[in-house]
């Protein structure tokens, strides 16, 4: 434990933990979900999820983390030697691996994206031929692959250097950069004619589209917004000092992710409303959608719509690169602590399976797209096992360890959270874990 590394300052925690947070979940999911369950409705809905559930999951990991030093497997192996809880230590170096496989698919395109605003494709393109790129692109067997293997050939670079000259440098000069971005692609947004409508996709309350699903998608978009469940908090926290104040770096992490996802929308749909187009879901939502806009645009002001695409992707990019770094290194930690790799060799075995099953994913929309795996292609199978399944099953059995299985006095120590802990307390061992099993029922059933 001595001399492993720990993040430099609180700062430095907190801009890690939300470089893990911030990603494409926050830019283009959340937008389009929100619209969808409800606006303002929707948001109360996920603030209160984020605050009862996702927090204590948060906390959960980040006391294990911490109190442990250790990776998700060596936790496991520290707090409750010889028992099964070494599964729950294995299935969280596994799936973080499986969703940075499909996610450097999709940070693939976001290069390929930039490259082409960056060459001006977008600014100068014809409106119907860029609705199509998306599409011919992404099924082409080619282009997307090597674009993965830049994608993740970066996120390899920056974690083979370290936490502290990778991890943290990596994440504290760019999340305040990206930051700046979003603000000023927000305010472009929020000036076009016409994009008050998307104001009001976005804040008009509706209770009557408040379903059982919508608030089952609340909880399931802020587990996967705050990186929860699959041992990344965890092992972030492990590099976490002892004097830096947890719940503290929860609640700021929390923060900026909310607030993040919220500049996003307020940079998307209103774009989107004021091009007078259907918002779409999911990838099409910035790879359609957007170039389509920015194309439009081009056609008045060329230069306007190069700055904003290459912003804009140059953003996406960031954004991956940021979370992917958090997917990698929970099994760079295993290996590097219980296989006694050196970082080096780690990054490079997982950079060779990630690219492997990435590159099936990336196929599985053009060659691939015939093989199925109940019904989906493999990239959605990935995609739906992880984030439907994985994550939540992940978070429940972290809550259930820091609830029940360790010492009290040793999450109270870790937690230093004052009279608030009883609070706390309760809703890592009551509240989360029956939430979270309601979750899993409504998308049983529903
Ligand atoms: N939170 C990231 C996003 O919003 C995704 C992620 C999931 C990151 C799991 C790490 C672990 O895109």
């Amino acid at each position: 434990m001595d001399n492993r590394e720990t993040f430099g300052s609180r700062f430095a925690v907190i801009m890690a933990m939300a470089g893990s947070a911030i990603g494409l979940g926050n830019i283009w999911r959340f937008p389009y979900i929100v619209g969808q369950g409800g606006g303002s409705a929707f948001i109360i809905v996920y603030l209160i999820s984020t605050l009862v559930i996702s927090l204590p999951i948060f906390l959960s990991e980040a006391v294990i983390g911490r109190k442990t030093h250790k990776g998700t497997f060596g936790a496991m192996q520290q707090l409750a030697p010889g028992t099964p809880w070494r599964w729950l230590g294995l299935l969280t170096v596994v799936s973080p691996l499986i969703i940075l496989s499909y996610y450097s698919v999709v940070g693939g395109w976001s290069v390929e994206f930039l490259f082409k605003a960056l060459t001006l494709g977008f600014s100068t393109g014809n409106e119907a031929e860029i609705t199509g790129f998306f599409g011919s692109f992404i099924s082409s067997p080619w282009g997307p692959l090597a674009c993965h293997t830049v994608f993740l050939g970066i996120c390899a670079l920056i974690v083979v250097a370290g936490v502290k000259k990778g991890i943290e440098t990596f994440s504290t000069w760019t999340m305040p950069v990206l930051f700046v971005l979003i603000v000023f692609i927000m305010i472009y947004a929020l000036t076009l004619p016409g994009s008050g409508a998307g104001v009001d996709y976005l804040l008009k309350p509706d209770f009557s589209k408040l379903t059982a699903s919508a608030v089952a998608s609340a909880m399931g978009q802020s587990f996967f917004s705050l990186s929860l469940g699959v041992g990344t908090i965890l092992t972030y926290a492990s590099y976490v000092h002892k004097d830096e104040n947890l719940l503290g770096s929860g609640i700021g992490t929390a923060g900026f992710d909310l607030l993040f996802a919220l500049i996003a929308g307020f940079a998307v749909m209103p774009a989107v409303f004021a091009a007078g187009i259907e918002p779409a879901a999911g990838p099409g939502l910035v790879f359609e959608t957007l170039p389509y806009i920015f194309a439009k645009m081009g056609a008045s002001t060329p230069w306007l719509s190069a700055l904003v695409s290459i912003l804009f992707f140059l953003t996406i990019l960031v954004a991956a690169v940021s979370s992917a770094i958090s997917m990698l290194e929970v099994g760079v930690a295993y290996l590097v602590e219980e296989k006694h790799f050196t970082r080096g060799k780690a990054v490079a075995v997982l950079f060779v399976g990630c690219w492997l099953l990435g590159a099936l994913c990336s196929l599985s929309f053009g060659p691939l797209a015939g093989v199925k795996i109940f019904g989906e292609t493999l990239f959605s199978f990935c995609d739906k096992l992880t984030s439907n399944f994985l994550m939540a099953f992940g978070g429940l059995l972290f809550t259930i360890f820091a609830g029940w299985r360790m010492d009290r006095a040793d999450v109270r120590d870790e937690l230093r959270a004052g009279k608030a802990f009883r609070v706390l307390y309760f809703l890592i061992r009551f509240v989360a874990p029956a939430a979270i099993v309601l979750i899993f029922l409504t998308n049983l059933f529903l």
